[in-house]
């Protein structure tokens, strides 16, 4: 495993305001594809038209098609150890904050309490009443799926060009100020205003340290880099085995 500093393993070890932030490589090792990269979902296929207000407007039928396969695939996977190593030391630590751009919900299924900032593939929202509300089914009966209401429900994420959830990113952006160390966890950091929170730790004087499998534009920031898989580096790092 990646060799780690004892300025980091003490930062862990006291477990004070510790801030952690994830992306889609968290859940590489749980099967989950990234977007962007060899394989990324955004290689493939279009950001404009499944990722957009307008793509939706368009043609609700397709996106929701691309939803409904995204639902199907990640509810045949399963948190890894990196989800658990990070439940675990929040348990552990309950000052610490999980923030994650993911939508997979795999932090809630291992046992977290994540600040969802980009929202969750297994919410919808109901465009005309604004009210959100949990939808496992798998598959979907309908496509698009309709409210009660008779408007088409959304999938509860935010696209492309819209406003993160107020309340989420208010508590991510306190958290980030507020922070001693703070862990940027399998994300490009790419993606702005989530880009931003470690960026605004450092300036506060956060110790910054990354893990991810290669290089970011954010490695140059970090205190630390930690190159290797999350699921791997993690449950080392922060003293957690796997059974
Ligand atoms: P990306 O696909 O942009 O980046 C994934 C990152 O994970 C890359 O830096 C990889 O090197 C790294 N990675 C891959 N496998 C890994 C592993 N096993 N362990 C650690 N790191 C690994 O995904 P995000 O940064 O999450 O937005 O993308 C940000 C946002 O862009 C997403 O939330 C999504 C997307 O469009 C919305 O859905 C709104």
């Amino acid at each position: 495993m990646a060799s780690v500093s004892a300025r980091l393993r003490d930062l862990v070890a006291r477990g004070r305001n510790v801030v952690a932030l994830t992306g889609a490589g968290i859940s590489a090792e749980s099967g989950v594809p990234t977007f962007r990269g060899k394989d990324g979902f955004w290689e493939k296929e279009s950001i404009e038209d499944l990722a957009s207000p307008r793509g939706f407007r368009r043609d609700p039928r397709r996106v929701w098609s691309w939803y409904d396969a995204r639902r199907r695939q990640i509810a045949a996977c399963s948190p890894n150890a990196g989800h658990r190593a990070l439940a675990a030391y929040q348990a552990q630590h309950p000052g610490t904050t999980l923030v994650t751009q993911n939508v997979d919900a795999l932090h809630r299924r291992a046992g977290s309490r994540p600040l969802e900032i980009h929202g969750c593939l297994f919410r919808v929202r109901c465009p005309r009443e604004g009210v959100t509300r949990e939808d496992l089914r798998v598959p979907l009966p309908e496509i698009p799926p309709v409210c009660g209401c008779g408007a088409t429900l959304r999938p509860d994420v935010v696209w492309f060009g819209e406003l993160l959830p107020e309340k989420e990113m208010g508590e991510a952006m306190e958290a980030a100020r507020r922070a001693e160390l703070f862990l940027v966890i399998g994300t490009s950091s790419l993606v702005y205003p989530a880009a931003s929170l470690p960026e605004i730790a450092r300036g506060r004087g956060a110790y910054l340290a990354e893990i991810n499998v290669e290089e970011t534009p954010l490695s140059a920031l970090a205190d630390e880099v930690l190159t290797g898989p999350a699921a791997e580096v993690l449950p080392g790092l922060l003293g957690i085995g796997d059974p």
